[in-house]
């Protein structure tokens, strides 16, 4: 069976997005092979208020759990309470070639008109390869703009391979499919991200049933009446790939049940599958909310287990490198 590693930082809101595109997909498919990480020493990369991290660490694991991330089944863990990332890190920052981390378009992206620009942003994809490779992952489901994040982490690990010998596992790339890709609602020819780039055009995990029915109903659609998918029609396309993966449904037979009806019929079915599909979620995120001590447990138990993977993965690191063993 393969296995699977995936990272998300905490920072910014949970969305709509990250459920139907991502995190609905791990509870689908999780098992004792999967590991997912919260990666909060990704999140300190560029600045940030030490005390919104603490809280939105716990938040994120509140969502993750809430979206069916079952902690006996698959491990669930923070990224910094398995020193071991760190660690890893530093010696493949030794094996990695600044011109290669100069080539990482997310870096130009982040870096960009900042007037200071740690080293930490700079090594961000080096500590994802950290993370990766320390669970010998065959596979990371990640979105389209970490592609190259993951074919890094090819190069350092086959590099490291070649000049020590056979030690990391290469790992690949799965996206989701396509429809699972959330658009913004007010801007389509974008993903859906942080509800504080365009509250009205991102659904958060957080908005209430009514906030949620009127960002769908206020999403901007197209001229013309006809509810189908087409790449002139990207809002009404977008609202059909939401409902699509809402339901289930596939988008044909979504066009078919909408002819001759109009988009506010359309956009009335889609509020109500996505607060449905969400109704559940938010539900227990209540509940696990409110016994932060518990969800704190379960962190430290998820580490617990990373912990024992990743330690043995670095001692044979360290005794391949010819750091003397203690
Ligand atoms: N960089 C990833 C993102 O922004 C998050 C991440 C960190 C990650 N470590 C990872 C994703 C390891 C997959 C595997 O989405």
């Amino acid at each position: 069976m393969a296995r699977v590693f995936s990272g998300v930082q905490p920072s910014g809101a949970p969305h709509l997005g990250n459920y139907l595109g991502a995190w609905s997909r791990w509870a689908r498919e999780q098992s004792d092979g999967h590991f997912y990480c919260i990666v909060d020493l990704h999140a300190i990369t560029i600045p940030h208020d030490p005390a919104v991290l603490r809280e939105r660490t716990v938040d994120l694991a509140c969502w993750l759990l809430a979206c069916g991330l079952d902690p006996d089944a698959a491990t669930l863990f923070v990224q910094s309470h398995v020193r071991e990332h760190s660690e890893c890190t530093w010696i493949l920052n030794c094996v990695a070639s600044m011109g290669e981390l100069q080539r990482m378009v997310q870096f130009k992206e982040k870096s960009e008109g900042r007037d200071f620009i740690s080293v930490g942003l700079f090594d961000y994809p080096v500590l994802q390869a950290a993370d990766i490779l320390l669970y010998h992952a065959d596979e990371v489901p990640v979105g389209e703009d970490q592609r190259q994040h993951v074919e890094l982490t090819r190069d350092i690990a086959q590099r490291f391979n070649s000049r020590f010998g056979d030690t990391f596992t290469l790992p690949r790339a799965t996206f989701p499919k396509t429809g699972a890709r959330i658009m913004d609602l007010q801007h389509v020819d974008r993903k859906m991200s942080k509800s504080a780039e365009s509250p009205q055009g991102t659904i958060d995990l957080a908005d209430s049933e009514e906030a949620t029915r009127k960002k769908i109903m206020r999403a901007v659609t197209d001229s013309g009446s006809e509810v189908r998918a087409a790449p002139d029609k990207q809002g009404i396309t977008n609202l059909l790939d939401m409902l699509s993966a809402a339901t289930g449904k596939d988008v044909a037979d979504l066009e078919a049940h909408f002819v001759g009806k109009g988009y506010g019929d359309f956009k009335r079915e889609v509020a109500e599958a996505v607060n449905g599909v969400l109704r559940p979620v938010r539900d227990r995120y209540s509940e696990l909310r409110d016994d932060p001590a518990a969800v704190e447990d379960l962190l430290r138990k998820g580490a617990d287990r990373a912990r024992a993977v990743a330690a043995a993965t670095m001692d044979g690191v360290r005794a391949r490198v010819g750091l003397l063993l203690r």
